[in-house]
C-alpha cells in the first residue's frame, strides 16, 4: 500500500488522498464550487455555534487502524476533504455480468447515465440530513450530543464532497451540473424538494435525531454497502471510507434512544411505576414514555423502509447487472454473483393477506437490501430491550411490520397494523395515533428540548453516556460556546 494514499494532504484549499495538485481541472472545478458550498452551509447547516469551537474529529488518514485526530475547530473551518479508501491490487468486477473482469477505473460508457443516477441520488442525501437537524444545536440536552450533532453534520457535509468529486472527475460538464444542483435543492422545499421522501421530513426534536440516525443513517450504511461492492472502482473506494465515518452516526442513534430508555426506566424505578402505560404520570416525571418512543420508532422505520423502493424493481436487476450496485456482503456471499436462475422470497398482497412469493433474485434485489437492513436494525433493539428488562418493566420496544405506514411499493396502497393485520381507511383512521407520534406527543417532547449547555450537565429526559468521545471524561467541555 501506498504511503501518499494512506495520508492526506493538506497543504491544497481541498485536502485529498487523490492528487489534487496533479490534477488541475479537477481542481479547478471543486474550487469553483468551494464558495457556494460555503454559502450553503452558512444558510443551510447548523442555525448558531458557527464560532463555537466545537471537539471534532477530522481524518488525516485512510488507514483503518488510525485515521481520525480530534481537536477544537469553528465548525466553518473544518477541512472537508476527498478521502478513498486504498486501491486494491487486482480488484476485479465481484458480481453481475461482467463478474471477473477487471474493475473499471474510469466510466464505462454504456452505463454512465445509470451510475451518475445513483450518485446523484446518494450525494442528495447527505446535505438534506444537515438541513433537516438545523434547529437542534438550539435545545441540546448536553454539549456532548451537541458535539456529536455537529460531527454528523460535518461528515454529511464531506459525503456530499465525495460525491461531488465524483461527479466532476468522471462526469465532465452534466456532472458539474448535477453538483450545482446538489447545492440548490434543500429539504422539506415546495418547490425544490430533496430527492427521497424520508430527506423531505421535519426532524423536531432530538428523540427524532436519534431516530433518524439509529434508522436511516442505517439505510444510508446499506447503500453505501451495495455501491463499495461496485465495479467501478472510485466509487467504491469512495464509499469504503464513508463507511468509517458513518459507523459514528449509528453509534449516536444507537446509544441516544439507549440513553432516553434508560433514564425514562430509572424515573419509573425511582416512583415506583410499573405499568409503561401510565403515560400521564410518566410524563409527570420529565422523561419520555416508552409508548411514545415506540411511536417515533414506527415511524422512523417505515419511512426509511420507503427507501429501499419498490421491492420487485428493473432498475435494481439493471444495476446489479451492470456491475454498479451489489448485495450487501456481495463478496461474502456463496453463490454465482450473477443470479440469472435463482429466486428470492418477496412479500406480497396476494388476494387481501400478506405473503412470500418467489421472484427471480435479479428484481428481488431491493427486498434483499431491505431484508439485511431490517436484520440490522433488530440488533441494537436488543440492547435498548435489556435496558427496559433489566429495570424489570414489562415492556418490549418492537419493529413494526413490513406493511406498516408505507408510502412505496407493494403495501401503499393499503393500512396495516403494526402487527401486520391489514384494516380499512375508518379503523387506521381511528387508531393511527396509537401508533404513530400525535400532535400532543410531539406537543410535549418538544417541551422537554430545553439546552442543556453547563459542562457536564444533561437534560431531565437523557442519561449521561457511559463513556465520553475520544476516552474524554464526562464533564469535557466538547463544545466552547462563544459569548
Ligand atoms: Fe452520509
Ligand atoms: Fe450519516
Amino acid at each position: 500500500m501506498n504511503v501518499n494514499v494512506m495520508n492526506v494532504d493538506y497543504s491544497t484549499k481541498i485536502p485529498n488522498n487523490v492528487n489534487l495538485s496533479e490534477d488541475r481541472q479537477v481542481l479547478k472545478a471543486l474550487e469553483g464550487w468551494h464558495p457556494g458550498y460555503i454559502d450553503w452551509w452558512h444558510d443551510m447547516g447548523p442555525e448558531g455555534f458557527q464560532q463555537s469551537l466545537v471537539y471534532l474529529r477530522t481524518a488525516y488518514s485512510v488507514d483503518p487502524r488510525g485515521w481520525a485526530k480530534f481537536d477544537y475547530v469553528k465548525m466553518p473551518d473544518y477541512r472537508w476533504g476527498i478521502l478513498l479508501a486504498p486501491q486494491e491490487e487486482n480488484r476485479v468486477v465481484p458480481f453481475g455480468e461482467h463478474f471477473g473482469e477487471p474493475a473499471w477505473q474510469e466510466v464505462p460508457g454504456e452505463y454512465r447515465a445509470m451510475l451518475r443516477r445513483l450518485i446523484v441520488i446518494q450525494g442528495d442525501t447527505e446535505p438534506a440530513s444537515v438541513e433537516q437537524q438545523r434547529h437542534l444545536g438550539k435545545t441540546a440536552p448536553s454539549l456532548y450530543d451537541m458535539r456529536n450533532l455537529f460531527q454528523v453534520n460535518v461528515e454529511e457535509g464531506r459525503h456530499l464532497w465525495a460525491m461531488v468529486y465524483l461527479l466532476q472527475k468522471y462526469f465532465g460538464r452534466d456532472g458539474r451540473e448535477e453538483a450545482d444542483e446538489l447545492l440548490r435543492r434543500r429539504s422539506g422545499d415546495a418547490d425544490s424538494p430533496r430527492m427521497l421522501g424520508a430527506f423531505n421530513e421535519k426532524t423536531p426534536d432530538w428523540l427524532s435525531f436519534f431516530m433518524f440516525t439509529y434508522f436511516t443513517d442505517r439505510d444510508g450504511k446499506m447503500q453505501l454497502h451495495s455501491l463499495a461492492q461496485s465495479g467501478f472502482d472510485p466509487l467504491s473506494r469512495t464509499c469504503r471510507f464513508m463507511l468509517t465515518e458513518e459507523a459514528h452516526h449509528m453509534f449516536v442513534g444507537e446509544t441516544g434512544v439507549g440513553r432516553v430508555v434508560q433514564r425514562t426506566c430509572e424515573a419509573m424505578r425511582e416512583a415506583g411505576i410499573d405499568d409503561p402505560n401510565e403515560v400521564a404520570r410518566v410524563r409527570a416525571l420529565g422523561v419520555i414514555d416508552l409508548p411514545t418512543i415506540q411511536k417515533k420508532l414506527n415511524l422512523h422505520y417505515s419511512l426509511s423502509l420507503d427507501l429501499f423502493g419498490s421491492e420487485v424493481s428493473t432498475n435494481a436487476a439493471n444495476a446489479f447487472n451492470a456491475g454498479i450496485k451489489g448485495r450487501y456482503h456481495e463478496t461474502q456471499i456463496e453463490d454465482d454473483h450473477r443470479l440469472q436462475n435463482s429466486t428470492y422470497p418477496v412479500l406480497k398482497l396476494v388476494n387481501g393477506e400478506i405473503k412470500r412469493v418467489d421472484e427471480p433474485a435479479l428484481t428481488a434485489l431491493n427486498m434483499r437490501l431491505r431484508d439485511d437492513y431490517t436484520q440490522d436494525c433488530a440488533k441494537g433493539m436488543l440492547r435498548w430491550n435489556k435496558v427496559i428488562s433489566t429495570a424489570g418493566i414489562d415492556y418490549r420496544l418492537t419493529l413494526p411490520n413490513t406493511a406498516f405506514h408505507r408510502a412505496i411499493g407493494e403495501f401503499k396502497d393499503v393500512h396495516a397494523t403494526p402487527e401486520g393485520v391489514l384494516i380499512d381507511d375508518a379503523a387506521w383512521q381511528k387508531r393511527k395515533s396509537d401508533w404513530l407520534p400525535s400532535i400532543a406527543d410531539g406537543d410535549y417532547v418538544a417541551s422537554l428540548m430545553q439546552p442543556v449547555m453547563d459542562v457536564g450537565e444533561f437534560a431531565s429526559w437523557i442519561a449521561p453516556p457511559k463513556v465520553g468521545i475520544d476516552n474524554r471524561p464526562g464533564d469535557f467541555e466538547y463544545v466552547k460556546i462563544e459569548t
